[in-house]
C-alpha cells in the first residue's frame, strides 16, 4: 500500500502528531509532502490550467511532482490545522493550483483520509471543505478525523485509531463504493460541459481522450440500475440546459 501525505501545517506539532498516530495504524510506504518546504508560488489566477491544460501552469514544476505522487498512490492523506476558520494558506494555495481537477476529475479509484486540528472551532467545517474538494477530484471515499486540541496535553487516540483502521480496511478490500447522487450530478455537469457546443479545450480533450464521455460515471465504479438511469436523465437535462 502506498500513501501520500500532504501536510498543510507549517510546523510539525498538533496536526502532525495526529498524522503520526494515523500512520501507526496503517501498513505500507509513506511519501510525506510538507507544503511549507515546497515553496509553491501563489496561484496567480491566470486560468491557464483550467482553459489550456495543467502543463501550461507557470508553477507546473512545483505542482506536478506532487500531483504525480497522488496519481501513483493508493491512499491520500491530507492534513491541515484550522487557520481563521479555514484550511491554511499553504494547503489552499495547493488546492487552487489543482482546481482543474474539478473540471477533469482523475481520482476515481483512490481513497483518502483528512486530518484537521483546531484550538477550539472550525474543525468539522474545514474537514468538510477538504472532503468536498476531494470528492470533486473524483476520490471514491473520504474518511475524516477532525479534532479540537485546545488545552489538551495529549489527544484522545481512540477516534484516530478507529478511523485510520477503517481507512486501511477499505484500502485492503480493493473494492470501490457506489457514488453519491451529488457526485453523479457533478460528473454529468462536467461531461455535458465538455460535450457542449463551445467547450473549454482542455476539458473537451480530457473527457474525450479518457473515454469518460461514453460513460454514466467512471467505468471502474459500478452503478446500480437506478443510479445509471439517474445519470442518464441528469445528463440529458444538463445537455439541454447548456444548449
Ligand atoms: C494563524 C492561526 C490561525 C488560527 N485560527 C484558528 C481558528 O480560526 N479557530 C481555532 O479554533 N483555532 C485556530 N488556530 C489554532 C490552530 O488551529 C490549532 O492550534 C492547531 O491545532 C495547530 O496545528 P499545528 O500544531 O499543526 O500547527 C489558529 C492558529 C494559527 C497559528
Amino acid at each position: 500500500m502506498k500513501y501520500v501525505i500532504i501536510n498543510g501545517s507549517p510546523r510539525k506539532k498538533n496536526t502532525w502528531s495526529v498524522v503520526k498516530q494515523v500512520k501507526s495504524n496503517l501498513e505500507g510506504e509513506f511519501e510525506e509532502i510538507h507544503l511549507a518546504s515546497r515553496k509553491i508560488p501563489m496561484c496567480n489566477g491566470c486560468f491557464k490550467c483550467i482553459m489550456e491544460g495543467e502543463n501550461v501552469c507557470p508553477h507546473f514544476d512545483y505542482v506536478n511532482p506532487i500531483v504525480e505522487k497522488l496519481k501513483e498512490c493508493d491512499g491520500i492523506i491530507i492534513a491541515s490545522p484550522v487557520y481563521a476558520m479555514n484550511v491554511t494558506a499553504l494547503l489552499k494555495n495547493f488546492l487552487d493550483h489543482t482546481a482543474y481537477f474539478y473540471h477533469r476529475p482523475e481520482f476515481f479509484t483512490k481513497k483518502a483520509l483528512v486530518v484537521v486540528t483546531t484550538a477550539g472551532a472550525g474543525h468539522k467545517k474545514v474537514a468538510k471543505y477538504i472532503d468536498e474538494t476531494l470528492r470533486h477530484w473524483g476520490v471514491n471515499r473520504v474518511y475524516t478525523i477532525a479534532m479540537a486540541c485546545g488545552g489538551k496535553d495529549h489527544l484522545e487516540t481512540s477516534e484516530i485509531d478507529k478511523t485510520s483502521r477503517k481507512f486501511l480496511d477499505d484500502l485492503k478490500s480493493g473494492g470501490l463504493h457506489s457514488p453519491k447522487f451529488g457526485d453523479i450530478v457533478f460528473f454529468d455537469v462536467w461531461k455535458a460541459m465538455a460535450l457542449s457546443k463551445d467547450p473549454i479545450k482542455a476539458d473537451s480533450e480530457f473527457w474525450h481522450n479518457t473515454g469518460l464521455v461514453n460513460h454514466d460515471f467512471a467505468p471502474e465504479v459500478k452503478l446500480n440500475v437506478f443510479k445509471k438511469l439517474f445519470s442518464k436523465i441528469m445528463f440529458f437535462i444538463l445537455k439541454r440546459v447548456m444548449k
